[in-house]
């Protein structure tokens, strides 16, 4: 079935891709490639995805919805992966509107293609972020996400919402993804992780918020791909086609700790600037992984140990290269 990945050029977008690829899959990618971070790195990235016959790359913007349509028409797209969107909770503090022109118009008009062109299968991502400043943990995908503490974190619940519409109307079969704090390799250079490593390498202060006690499940990129991969052929049993799945580790640590697994693999100390806690973060995050599991058989396999020291293997390696 023809599969179209939305945000191939991204970081979590290009991993996906290259699974497909891995197992012999035509994947149809779009991307607008925008400025948000450096911009050579989605282009290596699609380089990389070129080289193999069976990736058919089209820049565009989501926002040109004839544009949008007539990729999935003319390729008899039958399962969307929908990964590209303003991400990042930051800047959507400054920039509210790029998040809801990428987010919320650009998602509708997926779900316009999708529904006109009878999709078999749309899988959009959200994010933990969805659930705000809870106080019970692990959080489950029953629970509360009414109180959203970012405007990055109201678009993707309501790209929730709006699946769940489409779904009941036109019968369009969704599946949210909620994703927990990604990394690893060629990851996205807002992110800690990849600041952190850089101001370390580059003997640079790294700027670290509420002391580093802030907790994150981090989760490796090869288990996220492996658990969107696991639930893309089966579908919802429920008469509204509808589901929502988080994907994390399941295993939450604080962002000091990860900071030292990132010195340890550099072989080097960070020096540390401490500022406050920034406006809309949340405290902590922890995934259930209960109800993926039971759905899929997703475990995820990677620790932090061995999902660092591979980031930070790239890290050296990429940017010896460019
Ligand atoms: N990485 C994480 O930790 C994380 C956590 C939770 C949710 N998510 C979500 O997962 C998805 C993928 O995240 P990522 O980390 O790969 O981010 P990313 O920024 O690396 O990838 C998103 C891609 O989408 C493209 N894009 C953005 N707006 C577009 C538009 N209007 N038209 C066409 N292309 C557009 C960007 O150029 C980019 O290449 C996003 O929806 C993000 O919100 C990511």
């Amino acid at each position: 079935m023809n599969t179209l990945i939305t945000g191939a050029a991204g970081f979590i977008g290009f991993h996906l891709t290259k699974k497909f690829l891995s197992k012999n899959l035509s994947v149809y990618g779009i991307d607008n490639l925008n400025s948000y971070y450096d911009i050579n790195l989605k282009k290596d990235r699609i380089k990389k995805l070129k080289k193999n016959k069976k990736f058919h790359f089209f820049k565009i913007d989501l926002c040109e919805y004839k544009k949008l349509n007539n990729i999935v028409k003319k390729n008899n797209i039958k399962i969307i992966i929908h990964l590209a969107a303003q991400a990042g909770v930051r800047k959507s503090i400054n920039n509210p509107k790029i998040y809801f022109k990428n987010n919320l118009e650009g998602f509708f008009n997926i779900l316009e293609t999708s529904r006109h062109n009878k999709i078999n299968h749309l899988i959009f991502a959200s994010t933990s972020s969805v659930y705000g400043d809870t106080s019970k943990f692990p959080v489950n995908e029953k629970d509360n996400t009414e109180k959203p503490l970012s405007f990055y974190a109201a678009t993707k619940k309501s790209n929730e919402v709006m699946a769940h519409s489409y779904s009941n109307i036109y019968k369009l079969p969704c599946t949210g993804v909620r994703f927990f704090t990604v990394y690893g390799p060629f990851g996205r250079p807002d992110m800690a992780y990849f600041k952190f490593t850089k101001n370390i390498i580059n003997n640079r202060l790294i700027q670290l918020y509420n002391n580093g006690k802030h907790l994150r499940d981090f989760t490796y990129i090869d288990d996220i791909v492996d658990g969107i991969f696991s639930i893309i052929k089966k579908q919802s049993k429920k008469n509204i086609p509808f589901e929502i799945f988080n994907i994390g580790n399941g295993s939450p640590k604080k962002i000091i700790d990860y900071l030292k697994y990132i010195e340890k693999h550099l072989n080097k100390r960070a020096r540390i600037k401490k500022l406050p806690t920034q406006l809309g973060d949340v405290i902590k995050t922890h995934s259930s992984i209960i109800k993926i599991s039971k759905f899929s058989n997703y475990k995820p396999k990677t620790n932090i140990d061995v999902g660092i020291k591979k980031f930070i293997e790239w890290y050296k390696d990429y940017y010896k290269k460019n």
